[in-house]
């Protein structure tokens, strides 16, 4: 940061340590100023746009006007420094770390599990540390809304969120406190009643008090600089921006005025990511946030008025405050933006977003804005001409230019009026999911009546999400006064305002119909409220609501719950010796590294001295030809080093099917084309926008599966399994049905992105690759082909991954090798990170399938016959495509005996990028459309859907589609077990109770069992090194070819040394992985990783204890560095390789027959949720989970492996949507438009049994793979909503849904609970206009 205007000194305080920055760049945020110029890599990265969590830290700021310390957590992406001066920032390393002292905060979150790959982790404690500063003993609400702004993909929650509990004061038992009895004074809970059943997987005595006197201080110097009486402007000039920040609002208006089109930027989440995505450009920036005036509050018997600067989580507080003292009356409007300021974005958005900012960002989905605008609130502004009211209405949300702010002005406060006497303002929002969602659409209505009656006198409806700015239905709203408050005026006020409001089938955003149907569901709902509450104030003088249709159940938007559950496995033999950690829940070996921001990720690393920053251009065609592509504007920029293309591959450019760099044509939109190479990650990023390339389309462009269908456009041959005689079969059985289901994809979303670092070495062509990968040795091999040397010049290291869930199996690898042919080519170390966007764009996910089948039945539900056909869309390059569609055919039947059975499958070549391995692998898609014809059978036949599943289960010792044989014995059992633990049908008759009484909201339950088979087709995938040394103190080195994914494989490789070598956990140590350590590794996937490494470093132990038996035999009462010792002395080799041959398996495509499988997991799930038919919206209400994990090795671990793959599943199954344009383009690239499960979408009661007393010999110590399966149990999740949905349609008549797609979201919901309403929403003509996003399955 050098510029040549002078600057002001930016002062902050960080950790306590002032910061004095000369230089301060205005475009230069927290996030990258602590993780680059301070080193402090604790906080990290997840999505540059405020939505992930991952970069939160604390601000403490001193009021100027009450001299209060505030402290709020905010996310540092979207902070810029400058406006830091005069705060104090506490980050991760701040509050404790393995040096110091621990907090407890970190302490807890990783002593209860509450941490995997640990990338969230920092985030989640600094967001927990924060709540605890200002509420040292939280409620259950205040948990929930503080951990809403984070994500996690690898825990599933319920750990992180036990964490924070066990700081209120009603935490006292386990997890089930809050209104519902606590777990353990439930009788069949009491562990002591289960002798071999454990429910404890951590010591909460453990846990050190918290100690409020322990924090750090705020620095008084920042207390007196809050004084400061001159309050002179500051100005930081950037290398392209200037940042003025004056001290009062004369100035400010004086500088607006200078000014006008420089913004006012105080919460930066607006204009932030504009600047960041949009590449909106501003060379001067302007900060009120000295401003006073902006900050003032005024309340008085006719309003509230808000200043514009305060943030929307003190607008909260100041609404919490006022409510209670007025008449319920008045607060109308107070309690409408006081429900939304709940689900608004996360606690860290809340906490820097600003009123101001909010209402003149204008957004089209804005949930305030609707609110302020029916509220008739007025905006106070204020010029150097003078001030100004201008009504918050209509005209001036359509962003209307008589209407709005001159570019001079500025907003200084709101004015709020509480409400009219017979008034009434309600709120409406539906997002994806209920918190941290944008809306799909929101709205706010206020009615005025005339004294006494219910004659409309004033009505007010404003949408948001239903155009490109907030609506408002005037006209409509104009047209019903007068009338009074009935059924006819709401038949009319619906068939006004779709008259009024339209969307064209194209509209941006798509769900054209479904967003149409929820303007008039929420009017509807509006009707209902104000009805119920006239009725309330005059019983006789409107007519009874049935109960069944009472306003309650249809208002109340479903409560945001925090899991809690019970989770128990088999306790380890009593006579197992206490330092046999083998089969006890130990901690994540990483936990507390993770928890204080100390574990090492790849881009934590420090930077070389000549290290160079990688960005990419990728493609923006889905299928063309590279007629040119000019680099020369592009290395006329400053710190541009060079522009890498295929040209520049001096080996092979990848495959002739997956090329590294796009040579001659491309195939997807997100191909990388080129990159450059920069002295920053920004330099290089702004260089990738000014390579000019010509492209020439080329045609087909094949987006979805119909489309390869029809081209023809495949991947690999067809692959058929087939059992019986399904052509007899079908003559035979009663009824037949035939149906298709379309399945969606799924980002992976780790929330550590593709990241990789090349360093190339002086001598010998070597090179060091750190890489986050599954398959270091699958990352070497691309990296010596595409620099045409051999592999053994290339060393690759992965230390740990942030997540991976399939998706760094093979990208890594590519990635590595476009990097490392820029190292090549610069001669300096490159660092490549790619952007969550970019990430997105460029790397697949899971594939889409297209189900489409025929099954013959009897009329008591026994299957007969079933013919199955899948596609795949695989996306424009092979990857793992025809694996995927082989294991989807393999593992199709799920628990189910079909005698007469044939599978067809074939992987689709689109022009989408590549699809690759997902958890899982084909099973969650092929399974679920094998549940969704065993539940249309059980429809057809009338019976329950879990009777169907019971009759058609394998029952006895038999054989699988590919004739390998197995004992569905603990299958049964797992089903059985979730029966009983689930009170499944006392909840079922429960819920049909609940039906019967309820209209508008249905529950529905659903159970699913499950076979699983673990691993790979092939011998020589199972194969597994290590290597193990002992040193002469007798701490010993574990090395091995796993990768540590968060998965917990080397917390479980150091108990299995310590098992074997009979030391203590502590003697052992396991650094980084790597291919120079232990050669030709396997990727770490298809839930193997534990088991057959887990063979190695037993392998090598045993070796090394063989070694020792002799001394230890001569010298029985020695010590372990005795032994160690003598060994030595005697010069016995302290080093053992162990190795893994593998499972014996093998698969006869032709024969269709293989024992492909070491051995299969079972289990089985039971949910149960509740919909609400006029929105789409449901709530997970509780799920009950039975794994066969046989003996676990950790139980922790295993269970948080369940646990995280089911919430994996529940997202894949309700939530996750990736929208493509029907050009290929990926809209959905971020967290905000892609939404995965936060804290509140996990079931409110989720528990977790592992079965006890069973056996595998063929896993190390009898354990079981567990990584993938949980995840297809959330598809009890899925059918749970689709029984919701059948008992919605029975009630209103209509046929069922035989075969609904996945996901299950608010969309498919609502619009599957067809009404009065969805038929007023005329269908959109799909011919007639091009929409926005298509399906691709
Ligand atoms: C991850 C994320 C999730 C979100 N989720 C939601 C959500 O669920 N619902 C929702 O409604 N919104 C949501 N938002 C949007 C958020 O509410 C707005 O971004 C925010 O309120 C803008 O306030 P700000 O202070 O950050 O504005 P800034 O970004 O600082 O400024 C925005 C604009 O307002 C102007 N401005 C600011 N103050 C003044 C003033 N006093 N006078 C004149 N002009 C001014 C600026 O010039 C600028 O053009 C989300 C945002 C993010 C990043
Ligand atoms: S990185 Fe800041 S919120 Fe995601
Ligand atoms: S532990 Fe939360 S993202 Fe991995």
């Amino acid at each position: 940061m050098s510029h040549s205007k002078e600057s002001d000194e930016l002062v902050f305080f960080v950790n306590g340590r002032k910061v004095i920055e000369r230089n301060a760049d205005p475009e230069v945020n927290l996030l990258f100023y602590l993780r680059k110029t301070l080193r402090l890599t604790g906080t990290k990265y997840g999505c540059g746009g405020g939505a992930c969590g991952a970069c939160t830290v604390m601000i403490s700021r001193c009021d100027p006007v009450s001299k209060k310390i505030r402290h709020f957590s905010v996310t540092a992406c979207l902070v810029p420094i400058c406006s830091l001066y005069g705060a104090a920032v506490t980050t991760v390393e701040g509050i404790g770390s393995t040096k110091t002292r621990v907090h407890p905060v970190q302490e807890r979150l990783a002593k209860g599990h509450g941490t995997q790959c640990g990338f969230c982790t920092p985030g989640m404690v600094m967001s927990i540390y924060t709540l605890l500063r200002n509420h040292p003993e939280p409620s259950t609400e205040q948990l929930v809304e503080t951990l809403g702004g984070n994500l996690c993909r690898c825990t599933g929650y319920r750990p992180i969120v036990e964490s924070g509990k066990s700081f209120s004061p009603s935490s006292s038992c386990c997890k089930m406190n809050g209104e519902v009895k606590c777990c353990l004074d439930q009788e069949e809970n009491k562990p002591e009643n289960k002798s071999n059943v454990c429910t404890k997987l951590y010591e909460k005595e453990e846990f050190q008090p918290l100690d409020p006197t322990q924090e750090l201080i705020f620095p008084p110097e920042l207390m007196r600089m809050v004084e400061d009486p001159l309050k002179k402007v500051l100005t930081f000039h950037g290398e392209r921006t200037t940042w003025i920040a004056p001290g009062t609002l004369k100035d400010l208006l004086e500088l607006k005025m200078k000014h006008p089109n420089a913004p006012l930027v105080v919460g930066n989440t607006s204009l932030g990511p504009d600047m960041k995505f949009k590449e909106n450009f501003y060379p001067i920036i302007i900060s009120p946030a000295r401003i006073v005036e902006l900050f003032t509050v005024t309340n008085t018997n006719v309003g509230l008025t808000l200043g514009a600067g305060l943030s929307l989580a003190q607008v909260k507080d100041i609404l919490a405050d006022v409510i209670p003292q007025l008449p319920k009356e008045k607060t109308q409007i107070y309690r409408a933006l006081s429900k939304h300021l709940r689900t608004l974005a996360g606690q860290q958005i809340r906490n820097m977003a600003s009123l101001g900012g909010h209402i003149m960002s204008r957004l089209p989905t804005s949930d305030l804005n609707p609110i302020l605008g029916v509220g008739k609130c007025i905006l106070n502004v204020a010029s150097k001409e003078g001030i100004q009211q201008i009504p918050l209405n209509d005209h001036f949300l359509s962003g209307a230019t008589n209407a709005s702010l001159k570019p001079e002005q500025v907003l200084v406060s709101v004015f709020i009026p509480v409400s009219r006497k017979r008034e009434f303002v309600s709120a409406f929002r539906q997002a994806p999911c209920q918190q941290n969602a944008l809306a799909i659409v929101n709205a706010g209505m206020s009615v005025l009546f005339k004294d006494d009656t219910d004659t409309i006198t004033d009505l007010s409806i404003i949408y948001g999400g239903v155009g490109p700015t907030t609506v408002s239905a005037s006209k409509s709203c104009q047209k019903l006064i007068g009338r009074c408050w009935d059924e006819e005026t709401l038949k009319e006020a619906c068939r006004l305002v779709l008259d009024e409001i339209t969307l064209p089938g194209s509209a941006p955003g798509g769900m054209v119909e479904y967003r149409r149907t929820l303007m008039i569901s929420f009017l509807f709902k509006f009707y209902l409220d104000v009805l119920q509450q006239l009725k309330k104030r005059d019983p006789c003088g409107y007519p009874d609501i049935s109960k069944k249709f009472q306003a309650t159940s249809v208002l109340g938007d479903f409560p945001l719950t925090l899991p809690r559950g019970v989770q128990s496995f088999e306790r380890v033999d009593p006579q197992q010796t206490p330092q046999d950690p083998v089969g006890r829940p130990i901690m994540h070996h990483s936990g507390i590294k993770h928890a204080t921001g100390e574990a090492e990720f790849c881009d934590d690393m420090p930077l070389l001295t000549d290290e160079l920053f990688l960005a990419v251009v990728t493609s923006t065609r889905p299928h063309a030809r590279i007629i040119s592509i000019d680099a020369s504007e592009a290395l006329a920029l400053p710190g541009v080093v060079d522009v890498v293309t295929a040209q520049d591959v001096p080996g092979d450019n990848g495959s002739e099917e997956e090329r590294l760099y796009a040579q001659e044509e491309v195939i997807c939109v997100g191909q990388i084309v080129c990159a450059v190479a920069a002295d920053s990650y920004t330099h290089a990023k702004q260089a990738t926008e000014k390579v000019k390339i010509v492209y020439q389309d080329i045609k087909p462009v094949i987006v979805s599966i119909q489309d390869a269908i029809q081209h023809k456009s495949f991947i690999g041959p067809e692959k058929k399994l087939e059992q019986g005689n399904i052509e007899d079969a079908f003559q035979r059985v009663d009824q037949v049905i035939e149906g298709e289901v379309h399945f969606g994809g799924q980002e992976h979303f780790y929330m550590e992105t593709q990241s990789v670092r090349v360093v190339p070495k002086a001598e010998d062509k070597e090179m060091d690759i750190y890489v986050s990968s599954q398959d270091a040795a699958f990352t070497q091999e691309m990296v010596a082909y595409a620099l045409g040397i051999p592999k053994n010049r290339i060393n690759c290291h992965v230390k740990r991954v942030g997540g991976a869930f399939g998706g760094k199996s093979s990208k890594p690898g590519l990635l590595a090798a476009v990097a490392a042919v820029a190292a090549n080519k610069t001669g300096c170390p490159i660092r490549f990170i790619l952007e969550r966007e970019d990430d997105m764009l460029i790397t697949g996910g899971r594939h889409p399938l297209l189900g489409t089948y025929k099954i013959g039945f009897m009329n008591n539900g026994k299957i007969e016959a079933a013919d199955i056909e899948y596609h795949i869309n695989g996306g424009c390059t092979p990857d793992d495509s025809e694996l995927v569609i082989e294991y989807a055919l393999l593992k199709l039947e799920n628990a189910y005996k079909i005698p007469n059975l044939r599978v067809r499958g074939r992987a689709c070549r689109t022009n989408l990028p590549s699809n690759t391995a997902f958890r899982g692998f084909g099973f969650p898609q092929g399974a679920f459309v094998t549940e969704t014809w065993m539940t249309a059978v059980a429809a057809k036949c009338h019976l329950p859907p879990e009777k169907v599943r019971e009759l058609n289960m394998f029952k006895t010792i038999d054989r699988t589609i590919h004739k390998q044989e197995f004992d569905p014995k603990n299958l049964i059992r797992c089903w059985e077990k979730c029966m009983e633990d689930s009170s499944y049908y006392s909840r079922k008759k429960a819920t049909e109770e609940f039906n019967q009484q309820s209209y508008w909201k249905k529950r529905g339950i659903a159970i699913i069992p499950m076979k699983f088979s673990v691993g790979y087709p092939k011998t020589c995938y199972y194969q597994a090194a290590a290597l193990v040394h002992i040193y002469t103190d007798g701490s010993v080195l574990v090395a091995h070819g796993g990768v540590e994914l968060g998965q917990g494989i080397n917390t479980k490789m150091i108990q299995v040394a310590s098992r074997e070598l009979k030391i203590p956990m502590s003697y052992i140590h396991l650094g980084e992985m790597n291919t120079a350590t232990v050669p030709n590794t396997i990727a770490t996937a298809a839930s193997t990783g534990a088991d057959v490494n887990g063979r190695a470093v037993q392998n090598a132990c045993q070796t090394l204890m063989e070694r020792l038996k002799p001394i230890i035999s001569q010298s029985p009462n020695g010590t372990w560095e005795d032994w160690v010792n003598e060994a030595f002395a005697q010069s016995i080799s302290l080093s053992a390789t162990g190795y893994f041959r593998g499972y014996e398996v093998h698969m006869d495509w032709e024969k269709g027959e293989g024992d492909i499988y070491p051995y299969f997991v079972f289990g089985a799930a039971c949910s149960e949720v509740e919909i609400d038919c006029l929105t789409g919206a449901h709530k997970n209400i509780r799920t009950d989970i039975v794994m066969d994990a046989s003996f676990s090795i950790n139980p922790a671990v295993d269970i948080g492996q369940i646990e995280g793959a089911f919430t994996q599943g529940l997202g894949l199954y309700t939530l996750e949507e990736l929208k493509y344009s029907p050009d290929g383009v990926l809209h959905t690239r971020d967290p905000k438009q892609y939404k995965i499960p936060s804290v509140t979408d996990i079931p409110e009661e989720l528990h977790v049994s592992l079965l006890t007393t069973t056996q595998n010999p063929k896993a190390i110590y009898s354990s079981k793979g567990l990584g993938e399966s949980g995840m297809f149990l959330g598809s009890s999740v899925f059918f749970a909503i689709t029984d919701a949905v059948a008992a919605a349609r029975r009630e209103r008549g209509l046929a069922p849904i035989l075969a609904m797609d996945s996901p299950a979201t608010p969309e498919r919901i609502r619009m599957a609970c067809a009404d009065q309403f969805t038929d007023l929403v005329p269908q959109i003509d799909s011919k007639c206009c091009k929409p926005w996003s298509i399906p691709v399955a």
